[in-house]
């Protein structure tokens, strides 16, 4: 029983077991996916699973990989064959079959799912037998990008915990890492041009606690912080080792640095980047700072530097440039950006915005990569063809963007930001925004419905959004992500290519899906609700009815909707 759901599945007789005497053998494309398979087998099983080229052993009792061209595996997104595998499992032996060696990676994954679920653990709990029922299965996934973004700004994750969630991504078959690098509370990456981005901006003297909750005049206020200090940061080599293990899991790290807005990290560290020059901490709240970037030749110039050392270290096509909630009041009150506008030739704050991620995006391309933004860079004015947009704000963006013609990962906030609650239990410990449950997240569809073929073909994937205020801790993250994650998974790989979606059908297989979780040492949301350990009672919040939160986005987004 499978996550995410394949195309065809089709049993047959006796069944295949992994013993001291089976082997793998890999063609020399495949040689990746033999190690993580070999490690993964070696390390739960205790077996040796040797490399059949070592040339001992019989010719019988072997998994095989092998990347073929082969028009009878089924055809993913705008009919790619790259990701599509055909696993065959028959009394004498394995056979993994894909289009390229990412298709093989997914065979494997499919593999592992057909072993008991202790096939997950990095030690030995038992013996085994390590069987696999004989069956057929051939797949391919629905859509190209397949993602979840990762906030490591807000809350630091070390390292080691960034790559097991990226063994997580993998083994549910979602292939990007959107890795959310800097913020207004925090800069977590090495650029050897600017050091004081990490010598300063990786560090604030402390965070608050809960959401803003009302005061007794009704506005927000910020309830208590915490008194703790917070930071860290990667180095070069941290970023190159996270970008080569992912590589091995066929998860391409995409890599984001924020402009023009959410920079309060780096005016701490270089104050003449900033609108009034004038010395300022790393935050320690939560929310959307009107500390922005100027406009200065001198400004963009610095980001292009630091977007020259993102580029050398991360090989994604994509680079991201940030583009979300940029408060114009400091534009608006300024004498020399009001001149800068002017001096540009445009007419407003919101073209200043369009014209700094213009002159990045830019960068980006000149580089011969592609820029990506959130959704408020459709605002503005012109945005290169080739830019492609993350619709958070609901799907509003999705629709304006692909209508224009720019590509479109679907990141709805309402259906797939996995830092919202997923009960509105009290005890629930993120105390902010709507519902949204696993059922919700199964319903993921990251095409809007009203558009036509076309423009259905910009929409080249989604991304669950994990953003950190509220999770310090990697067992905080466990619990968010886990299972709607799964449900991510099944949205994006399996979406209606399988079928009719049949949410009851999918909770059987999660219901056994959740052994792989454990054994894998996840500490998801159980259904019945938190744990007592994992609630978080007497945080100060503010969750929203889903009507609120429709009202405001349709509000913030009306000026993009088309
Ligand atoms: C976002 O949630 N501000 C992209």
């Amino acid at each position: 029983m499978l996550i995410p759901r394949p195309r065809r599945t089709e049993s047959g007789t006796g069944a295949f077991a992994i013993t001291p005497s089976t082997r793998i053998a890999a063609d020399a494309a495949t040689e990746s996916v033999r190690l993580y398979l070999q490690q993964t087998l070696r390390g739960s099983t205790g077996l040796p699973v040797r490399d059949a080229a070592d040339g001992t052993g019989a010719a019988a009792d072997v998994i095989a990989l092998r990347v073929a061209e082969d028009d009878t595996l089924p055809a993913g997104p705008a009919g790619d064959r790259s990701e599509s595998f055909r696993l065959v499992v028959t009394a004498d032996g394995v056979e993994i079959t894909g289009g390229s060696p990412a298709g093989v990676f997914y065979g494997v994954q499919a593999l592992l799912q057909c072993l008991p679920a202790d096939v997950y653990r990095k030690g030995r709990v038992g013996t085994g037998p390590w069987t696999i029922p004989a069956v057929t299965v051939e797949d391919a996934p629905a859509f190209a990008w397949r993602g979840v973004m990762l906030d490591v700004a807000r809350h630091f994750r070390t390292k080691h915990e960034v790559m097991r969630v990226i063994d997580q991504l993998a083994a549910h078959r979602l292939n990007r890492l959107h890795f959310h690098l800097t913020e207004d509370q925090g800069w977590r990456i090495e650029i050897r041009k600017y050091p004081r981005l990490t010598e300063i901006g990786s560090w604030r003297t402390e965070s608050q606690v809960g959401a803003h909750v009302p005061g007794p005049d009704g506005s927000l206020a910020v309830a208590g912080k915490d008194g703790r200090p917070h930071g860290g940061y990667y180095t070069q080599d941290d970023i190159r080792e996270i970008v080569a293990y992912a590589a091995d899991r066929f998860v391409t790290v995409v890599p984001e640095i924020e402009t023009p807005g959410h920079v309060r990290a780096a005016l701490a560290a270089y104050p003449e980047l900033g609108v009034s020059g004038q010395p300022i901490d790393v935050w320690t709240e939560w929310g959307i700072a009107e500390d922005v970037l100027n406009a200065e030749d001198s400004t963009v110039d610095f980001f292009k530097d630091v977007l020259d050392e993102v580029i050398a270290l991360f090989p994604s096509e994509y680079i991201g440039v940030g583009g979300d909630e940029c408060p114009k009041v400091q534009w608006e009150n300024d004498p020399r950006t009001q001149e800068r506008i002017r001096e540009l030739g445009l007419e407003d704050e919101e073209q200043l915005q369009a014209w700094i991620i213009g002159q990045l995006a830019s960068h980006v391309e000149s580089h011969g990569r592609r820029a990506f933004g959130w959704d408020e860079i459709l605002e503005g004015g012109t945005l290169a063809p080739s830019a492609t947009v993350v619709s958070w704000r609901g799907l509003t963006g999705a629709r304006t963007a692909a209508k224009r013609g720019h590509d479109v990962i679907s990141a709805p906030d309402d259906q797939v930001y996995l830092d919202y609650r997923q009960s509105d239990l009290e005890t629930e410990p993120i105390p902010v925004s709507i519902v949204l449950t696993v059922d919700d997240v199964f319903a993921f569809d990251p095409v809007p419905s009203d558009l036509t073929d076309a423009e259905r073909a910009h929409v080249i994937g989604g991304q669950g959004n994990m953003w950190t205020e509220h999770v310090d801790t990697a067992r905080k993250l466990d619990y968010q992500l886990f299972p709607r994650v799964a449900a991510l998974a099944e949205a994006l790989w399996s979406a209606d290519v399988t079928g009719p979606r049949d949410v009851a059908e999918f909770r059987g297989r999660l219901a056994e899906h959740v052994a792989r979780l454990e054994a894998m040492g996840i500490e998801y949301r159980h259904e019945a609700g938190p744990f007592p350990w994992e609630q978080r009672p007497g945080v100060p919040g503010r969750p929203h009815s889903r009507e609120e939160r429709a009202a405001y986005i349709d509000a913030v987004t009306a000026n993009i909707a088309e």
